[in-house]
């Protein structure tokens, strides 16, 4: 089983080209959880994510038939973009399969990195069969991206780094997809600090830990479906299975509402962009799914930050939501001159701003002589909603809200 002079190694091996990344103490999330929370900002690794410790690790300890004959793996991203520019610094040629709707951010960037992108299958899963019909036919060396040990060791460095920055360090939070980072990062931390918890966290949409511990054996799911698509796997692979039984304390999951909350807030109070999985570790711990004691030093590790923008803003709109910044009601007018004037003067006195509206004769749902209006406002938080609506029901409307 790994072991920490496997990881030590593995930093040796890495540590002239992978970045040392920031902990930062965070004020606001120690205020808001009454902690003591320092944020381990892996988004800020090279690629935007850990992935390239493991990939350069693994690829440093090829021989050198192997180097010539090149590698290939399968990747929602991350790792496809740690293997790519690993072994393109290595001089080893690199094809990566990703899912075909892998995020356009991580396909373009994996290019970018010098690796060969094949596009195939619905999710993860089908593009590892294909990877792996690839490794049988042209003779690659397969570059797992959670079931190596040596891909588990050079996540490990990142346990090595807490517990050197923070050595007062009682909880790490790590999030979980195949498992290979919460195995390094564990390993390393029981070796040194057995007393330190170690708690994974998982998507709802992609949780296959918890029922596999209960069962004793890895149990896969039928589908994924969470917008961390890094964390987006039916199922933990089966080094880290063992790994994550004996060194892990607990295993939570968080809804992606509550991932959505945790990274808008993220990048509105610490300035830190982090992709869906990047945020899972910090929503774990705001949402309550982690139990803990008053002043206790806590490191969510924000593993990634390879987000595409266009779902950067449907999340943060969703973040909004939650923080009663962003508001979507309905509501019914008589179909006559001035009504849309008096709803909207309301709305004006009450300060919230009209982000869009629409105002449709045509539905079902109202009588002919009514007209229904959906606004779409930007408020100042969950007290201006609750004063807005309870105006606009004082005044006579029936107020929907929106989700
Ligand atoms: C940003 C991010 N966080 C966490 C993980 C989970 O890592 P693992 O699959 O080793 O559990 C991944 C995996 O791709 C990731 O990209």
């Amino acid at each position: 089983m790994l072991s920490l002079s496997d990881i030590e190694a593995a930093r040796d091996r890495i540590d002239a080209f992978v970045r040392h990344t920031p902990l930062e103490y965070s004020y606001t999330f120690s205020e808001w959880t009454d902690a003591n929370v320092h944020l381990k900002l892996e988004n800020f690794q090279r690629t935007g994510a850990f992935k390239i410790r493991g990939a350069m690790n693994r690829i440093e300890t090829l021989t050198d038939e192997q180097r010539s004959a090149g590698v290939v793996t399968a990747s929602a991203g991350n790792h496809a973009q740690g293997v790519a520019l690993a072994a393109t610094r290595a001089g080893v040629d690199s094809k990566i399969v990703m899912p075909e709707h892998a995020p356009i951010s991580k396909v373009k960037a994996t290019r970018r990195y010098g690796g060969e992108v094949v596009l195939f299958g619905a999710d993860y899963d089908e593009a590892q069969a294909k990877a792996h019909e690839i490794e049988a036919e042209e003779g690659r060396t397969y570059v797992h991206a959670f079931d190596d040990e040596y891909v588990m060791a050079g996540q490990g460095t990142i346990g090595l780094e807490i517990l050197e920055d923070c050595p007062d360090v009682e909880t790490v939070i790590v999030p979980i997809g195949g498992g290979g980072l919460i195995s390094g990062i564990a390993t390393a931390i029981k070796a040194i600090e057995p007393e330190v918890r170690v708690i994974g966290v998982q998507a709802e949409g992609a949780s296959s830990v918890a029922e596999s511990l209960r069962k004793g054996e890895i149990h896969q799911i039928e589908a994924v479906d969470t917008v961390a698509d890094g964390i987006a796997t039916r199922s933990i692979g089966q080094k880290p299975f063992e790994i994550i039984r004996e060194r892990v304390d607990e295993v939570v999951t968080v809804s992606d509402a509550e991932i959505a909350l945790a990274l808008t807030v993220l990048l509105e109070r610490e300035k830190a962009l982090v992709e869906g999985a990047g945020a899972v570790a910090l929503a774990a711990l705001l949402s309550g799914a982690i139990d803990y004691e008053p002043d206790e030093t806590i490191v969510p590790a924000l593993c990634g930050g390879n987000i595409d923008l266009n779902v950067l803003t449907t999340v943060l709109v969703r973040g909004l939501v939650q923080l009663g910044r962003y508001l979507k009601i309905r509501t019914v007018l008589k179909d006559r001159p001035g009504a849309l004037q008096g709803l909207i003067d309301i709305i004006a006195e009450q300060q919230a701003n009209i982000y869009a509206i629409h105002h449709d004769r045509t539905s079902k749902r109202i009588g002919v002589s009514d007209t229904e209006v959906e606004i779409e406002l930007e408020t100042r938080g969950d007290e201006h909603v609750a004063e807005l609506v309870a105006t606009l029901e004082a005044e006579g409307y029936i107020v929907d809200i929106l989700e």
